[in-house]
């Protein structure tokens, strides 16, 4: 089955797809508030430490195997051993459940950037304001509308590649302004630097496993990782690459804008509630209620505003249109389905379970999965028991099936493979023993067996 595959043409090419696939709500919205939720500084540590053995070790092995096979997940886990099939159709499925949720967040996003543009900045700035705004029925669901129709007119008249560019000119933007944000919100809000001194700072008392699972499972989503999507991309990888330096920069990029949004909405935080760990713990909600706050008490903030969540916007945007390519081009590539049809069942099934998570904070805000609200349920799922799952049984089908000596010579093939003991290392022992810890427990806390 010899097919002719178009590659990414030079050098920077697959570190842009791959970095524009990474970079969005998971860095600058899910990222912060998981930082503040799980004890600052000592998430961030954990987080950096999981990312320089397991996040390096899963992507080189995922963007080697796409480069080996040549083939999308479901083919190339097939290729490589017919008994882990179905690991590639697991991945394939994560996300059409990522999806929906997403969009929801873009949703919200999209109704900031209109709140502040037609001058409600005061009353977003409000304690109550966002919560009073998810738990209407009706807005959130039709501006999560406008979000899937969104994405899905675009994947459907093909123009991605258009507002790729367009968002790739934009990330340098966002990137100063996420920068002058938080020099302004240092310079300006009292209290900060403790929130600083929280951010960054471990405390060690703070460290639970918990920690452990949520920065596990916000790796995975950040960079897109067991998922297929980077299968995908090494399928269209060219040999003279080096996997191993395009890996290393897709990390510090993805990183650093994470920390550079942790650093923007954290300490302001930190600094709005008095350290209340209630605050810092709300989940989902961070950004939304601290970011007007921020622009409430700078001279021009109404702008920055509409100008921060624009940005925003465009780079949730580029992930959805991407998450939403993925599904469709694995329904016209494994079913046949033809393009048209693979659009609107993808739309359809993503209305469906994205009006679900809207729905879950209003009209059906009694209705809870294992405790959680729709939205987290299947954040959770898919982060905190998927992921994981297809990680280890990816790194198991490495180690034991295919050998990772097939996967260093992959990478080899463009220049020496300089981490390869400490890949072969954490894909053989660190990482199947600590993924199957935390996929345990994440799912003893979830059925209330432990606390964690
Ligand atoms: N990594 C993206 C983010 O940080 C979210 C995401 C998860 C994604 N899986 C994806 C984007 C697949 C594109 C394709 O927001």
């Amino acid at each position: 089955m010899e097919e002719k595959r178009s590659s990414f043409t030079g050098k920077i090419g697959f570190v842009l797809a791959a970095a524009g696939s990474a970079v969005g709500l998971g860095n600058i919205w899910r990222f912060p508030y998981l930082a503040a939720k799980y004890g600052g500084g000592i998430f961030l540590l954990v987080y950096i430490a999981l990312s320089v053995t397991f996040g390096f070790t899963l992507m080189v092995a995922e963007v080697a195997i796409g480069r080996k096979t040549k083939l999308s997940p479901i083919g190339a886990y097939r290729a490589l051993d017919k008994r882990f099939s179905f690991v590639g159709i697991l991945a394939a499925a994560i996300p059409m459940l990522i999806l929906p949720y997403y969009s929801v967040i873009g949703g919200w996003v999209m109704k900031y950037m209109v709140g502040f543009l037609v001058g409600e900045a005061g009353s977003m700035a409000q304690d109550a304001y966002f919560g009073g705004y998810i738990t209407q029925t009706a807005q959130p669901l039709v501006w999560f509308f406008v979000f899937i129709g969104l994405t899905a007119l675009i994947v459907l008249f093909g123009v991605q590649k258009g507002i790729e560019k367009v968002s790739k000119v934009m990330m340098p933007v966002l990137v100063v302004l996420m920068v002058f944000v938080v020099i302004y919100t240092l310079c300006t809000v009292d209290g900060a630097w403790e929130g600083v001194v929280y951010y960054i700072k471990p405390d060690f008392s703070k460290f639970s496993i918990m920690t452990v699972v949520s920065a596990m499972g916000q790796l995975f989503y950040s960079m897109s990782l067991a998922m297929g999507i980077m299968v995908t991309f090494g399928s269209y990888m060219r040999q003279d690459i080096s996997i191993e330096k395009s890996t290393h920069q897709i990390e510090i990029f993805d990183t650093g804008i994470a920390f550079l949004a942790g650093m923007m909405i954290v300490p302001a935080c930190y600094a709005f509630s008095g350290g209340d760990p209630a605050a810092l713990g709300q989940g989902p909600g961070l950004m939304f209620g601290v970011l007007p706050k921020v622009c409430g008490n700078m001279f021009g903030g109404t702008v920055i505003g509409v100008v921060f969540f624009l940005m925003v916007l465009l780079a949730a945007l580029t992930s959805s249109i991407s998450l939403m390519e993925t599904v469709v081009s694995t329904l016209q590539d494994k079913w046949k389905v033809e393009r048209k049809l693979a659009c609107l069942i993808v739309l359809g099934v993503s209305v469906a379970l994205g009006t679900v998570s809207c729905l879950g904070y209003s009209a059906w805000d009694t209705v809870t999965i294992l405790g959680m609200q729709f939205l987290d349920f299947f954040d959770f799922l898919t982060n905190s028991i998927m992921m994981p799952i297809v990680a280890l049984l990816t790194c198991i089908l490495v180690s034991f099936f295919i050998k990772p000596r097939v996967i260093i010579e992959e990478v080899s093939l463009s220049g020496e493979f300089k981490w390869k003991t400490l890949f072969s290392v954490v894909i053989r022992y660190v990482a199947p023993i600590c993924i199957l810890i935390i996929l345990i427990s994440a799912v003893l806390s979830a059925f209330g067996m432990i606390a964690i």
